[in-house]
């Protein structure tokens, strides 16, 4: 059985930043670059990558945004990190800032993680006392801050168009893409941004050097990954995991041994049922932001269906189309199954519908909001055609 790591446990506050520092913004650059790692807010976008494209762009402004706005059902280890992590994560804001040129770092804190706020503040507050924020930060020539603002309890916020939005004070809406962020994100200006969790990873490589990082995890998958671990187990929590660990693994480091299905990445996520339990998580195959909720044998999957999809119609922004009615259908579908009055043929329908609202909504809730409806109905077929109505189609 694998073993969870602690890998991201034990950090010298400020080492990572002397270190970066100590270089030029394109060998920080190169540092992250050679350590391989992935965003770890879900999309698994190359962080060096993202600040390349950033750092290169002239302008007066430029912003790192760091996304704490952790709303995807069944996560809470950026929680975790924000309150126990901070001098790794404020190094790691700052470092980000310098390799891209920034003068200002905004963390994006959930409302519901508003108790936390004047925590943050006051080590911020510390941090500039010692030099480690403000201006010529550790006599480096280099200004930097960091500001806290407050979102507003809407999941769609997460997405950094809409939530680069909400920062400007207007509806959280996602934006067309192109533009991306880096090149015109908050007020115009190109903007990183990235997951706390990413930015606490980036202050270890930068303090320990890439090689260190590559050492765990897959080749296209590299370092390890926390998991929010919740569900049908005895052991439910944060852990952390390297990437290339399978299901099966997962499921006993948490004690959730006979679960019928794992549903990876949160509501947004993959249902993967027992006879898959080989797969590994990692961008290769299951991608995950983090949430593993564990589905005992007792659940109905129906059930699981139905409260994911109530999340996405409360939760749909409505801009366009196939999310803001292709939920609600969905929904509606699930309920006349759960009641045997849903036939074959509107079963496919209702998966036609779900492959379109994959290929056809603006941004990645509408995208990945009719994921599980489709998993559900493909890998559990015997549990959901036992309750189609008659024969007909
Ligand atoms: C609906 C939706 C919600 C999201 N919520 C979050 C979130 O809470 N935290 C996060 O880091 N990324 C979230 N993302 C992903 C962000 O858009 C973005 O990819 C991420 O913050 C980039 O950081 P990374 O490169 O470090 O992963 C969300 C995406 C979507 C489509
Ligand atoms: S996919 Fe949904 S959340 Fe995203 S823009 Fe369209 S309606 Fe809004």
């Amino acid at each position: 059985m694998a073993n969870p790591v602690h890998i991201m446990e034990r950090y010298e506050p400020g080492s990572g930043l002397k270190r970066a520092l100590s270089q030029s913004r394109q060998d920080v650059i190169r540092t992250v670059r050679e350590s391989g790692i992935k965003g770890r807010g879900g999309a698994g976008f190359p962080t060096a990558v993202k600040w390349n494209l950033c750092a290169v762009v002239q302008s007066e402004k430029k912003f790192l945004v760091c996304n704490a706005d952790e709303g995807e059902p069944g996560t809470f280890k950026d929680r975790l990190l924000l309150a126990e992590r901070t001098d790794a994560l404020f190094d790691g804001i700052t470092i980000g800032g310098y390799a891209i040129g920034a003068k200002l770092g905004v963390i994006y804190l959930r409302a519901e993680y508003a108790y936390m706020r004047p925590g943050i503040e006051a080590k911020l507050a510390e941090r500039r006392a010692h030099g480690l924020l403000g201006e010529n930060i550790l006599n480096s020539g280099f200004d930097f801050n960091i500001e806290v603002r407050m979102g507003a309890g809407a999941y769609v916020c997460g997405e950094e168009t809409a939530l680069i939005e909400s920062l400007e004070g207007n509806r959280g809406e996602p934006r067309n893409r192109p533009p991306y962020p880096v090149n015109t994100g908050l007020v115009g200006a190109p903007t990183s941004v990235n997951n706390v969790e990413t930015l606490i990873a980036c202050a270890h490589i930068l303090a320990k050097g890439p090689e260190w990082f590559r050492k765990f995890g897959t080749e296209a998958s590299t370092g390890t990954k926390l998991l929010s671990i919740s569900g049908d187990c005895k052991k439910p929590g944060v852990y952390e995991v390297p990437w290339g660990i399978s299901v099966a693994d997962v499921i006993d480091i948490c004690g959730g041994q006979g679960a019928k299905a794992v549903q990876v990445g949160g509501a947004s996520g993959r249902t993967v049922p027992a006879e898959q339990f080989q797969r590994k998580l990692g961008f290769e195959d299951l991608a995950t932001g983090g949430s593993v909720i564990v589905i005992g044998p007792q659940r109905d999957m129906l059930d699981v269906a139905e409260n994911f999809l109530d999340f996405f119609v409360e939760e749909s922004c409505g801009q366009c189309t196939p999310c803001r009615e292709g939920n609600p259908k969905l929904l509606e579908g699930v309920h006349l199954l759960k009641h045997g009055k849903c036939s074959i043929g509107y079963l496919r329908e209702l998966q036609g519908l779900g492959r379109t609202m994959q290929a056809a909504s603006k941004c990645g809730l509408g995208q990945s909001s009719a994921n599980t409806f489709l998993d559900i109905t493909e890998h559990f077929r015997s549990e959901i055609l036992g309750r189609v109505s008659g024969k007909g189609e």
